[in-house]
């Protein structure tokens, strides 16, 4: 076999790179309960000035960098609008090292209409692989507490500050937050949760822009754009091994939840 014949049978790095990358995004999508996308034969013209782009001339993977109009009343509105930001989310690039680093985005998970929006760091190692939040270790005892609750997993919305695994699980960084806080705000316009609980210091840090302490924003309600927000320990952080005689201290924070929800509380 001469050279050229050999070079030919390698693999085009840049369309191996290509196609690693088209792979994982549509991973992500995937994830994110996206099972289709629009086809264009023909690239869309550029929309006059002043007028609105049509769904097939809005850039996939751009960033926005206008102030997103008010969230539709239309549920199946708000739903596609989730939709198209996940599929932003996915392609984003915005913070170099977790753009290397992850298997693919994870958005979020659970219906547009939660009364409850659980928040928490940034995904893991399980969840990176799988595309969904909390769906390992930590995870599991979420769902634990969940149905502690008098709840299913399916009736909550689950999601995280940072929508992308950082290296060896450190805590995201401010500039990384800071990246996806845009996705989280609007994330939140879209599903409206009534209620939301923030899962462990750095979720409860970013989301109030507070720099207490968890052991001091746990066990009452702060405020989100007029959503109470009631803070508590991360389920990591109750795992074997760390501090597991903190879960009395989540129920704690867990009940006080349910009660201004209005809902019943087990053991009352
Ligand atoms: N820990 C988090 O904060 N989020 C996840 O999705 C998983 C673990
Ligand atoms: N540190 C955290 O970041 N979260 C917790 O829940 C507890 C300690």
């Amino acid at each position: 076999m001469n050279e050229k014949d050999r070079l030919s049978e390698q693999p085009d790095p840049n369309a191996a790179e290509l196609a690693r990358q088209l792979h994982q995004h549509l991973d992500s999508l995937r994830a994110a309960g996206i099972y289709w996308l629009p086809v264009s034969r023909e690239p869309a013209a550029p929309a006059a000035e002043g007028e609105k782009p049509t769904a097939q001339q809005l850039p996939l993977f751009a960033a926005s960098d206008a102030a997103a109009p008010p969230a539709p009343d239309d549920r199946e509105q708000r739903r596609r609008e989730l939709a198209l930001l996940a599929e932003r989310v996915a392609g984003c690039q915005r913070c170099t090292e977790l753009v290397v680093s992850r298997s693919r985005t994870v958005f979020g998970v659970g219906p547009i209409d939660a009364e409850l929006c659980f928040i928490g760091e940034a995904p893991g190692a399980t969840e990176d692989q799988r595309g969904e939040p909390f769906v390992g270790e930590a995870g599991q005892l979420l769902d634990r507490i969940i149905a502690a609750c008098g709840m299913r997993r399916e009736e909550v919305y689950i999601c995280n500050i940072v929508k992308c695994r950082p290296p060896g699980n450190r805590l995201p960084t401010a500039q990384e937050a800071g990246n996806c806080r845009e996705y989280l705000e609007r994330q939140l316009e879209l599903v409206r949760p009534k209620f939301i609980c923030a899962l462990g210091a750095c979720a409860a840090q970013n989301l109030l822009g507070t720099s207490q302490s968890i052991g001091k924003l746990r066990g009452r309600f702060h405020d989100y754009k007029g959503i109470p927000v009631m803070c508590t320990y991360h389920p990591a952080f109750l795992l074997p091994g760390r501090s597991p005689h903190k879960k009395r201290e989540v129920w704690e924070d867990m009940k006080k939840l349910l009660q201004r929800m209005g809902r019943p509380v087990p053991g009352r």
